[in-house]
């Protein structure tokens, strides 16, 4: 039986689109929803031409009450019965109540070499901190934001005339390499950690 995978975006889904792409023929997962906290997030549309179910929960209506938001998110994720969770530029902090019931089961990629630069604006940081080299990591989520286990990361170099935009494109081609090689392992039960060169 293949694994049932949900994917959480915000934005663009780059990453939604390498993942959903990579799980054909005899990959151990399909993907059964990609859903946005964004009505106009670019994946959405994307997610759909693919052939991919979608859905939007907007999460402003909700205000400050973010397990009201993660009520209703889990609610249309328990219709779809995924196996695995794989956050995919999904910019919404998740509160322990919503962590605790997909903890193991719950991947995320963050633009950085963990635990280097957790949080935002990771490539500006790296670039001011004089790092030679940036990367990205795919890690499980728990309850310490940035902070679950690491599974896997690929790495670039940081060129002298850097932007935080250039460094993003470069580290970019590497999230869309490394995240669904992981979440492959991840289905297949293996937790070991990979790197990318
Ligand atoms: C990716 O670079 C991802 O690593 C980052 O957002 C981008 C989404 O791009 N995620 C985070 O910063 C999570 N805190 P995409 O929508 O094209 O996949």
């Amino acid at each position: 039986m293949k694994k049932r995978v949900a994917i959480l975006i915000s934005g663009g889904g780059s990453n939604m689109v390498a993942l959903v792409n990579s799980m054909t023929g005899d990959h151990p997962a399909r993907p059964v929803l990609v859903l946005s906290n964004n009505p106009q997030a670019g994946g959405i549309e994307k997610a759909r031409d693919l052939g991919v179910e979608t859905s939007a929960i907007d999460h402003r209506p909700f205000g400050r009450d973010r397990e009201a938001f993660e009520a209703a998110l889990h609610a249309r994720l328990m219709e779809a019965k995924p196996d695995i969770l794989a956050l995919a530029g999904f910019m919404r902090v998740l509160t322990p109540w919503f962590i605790e019931r997909w903890q193991g089961r719950m991947l995320n990629i963050h633009p950085s070499l963990l635990p280097r630069y957790k949080g935002l604006d990771t490539h500006a940081r790296a670039i001011a901190a004089g790092d030679r080299e940036a990367g990205c990591s795919v890690h499980e989520v728990t309850a310490d934001l940035d902070g679950g286990p690491v599974l896997g990361q690929a790495r670039v170099p940081i060129l002298p005339d850097d932007t935080p935009e250039s460094l993003a494109e470069r580290v970019l081609v590497q999230e869309h390499r490394l995240y669904p090689m992981v979440l492959e392992r991840f289905a297949r039960g293996n937790r070991t950690r990979v790197d990318l060169p």
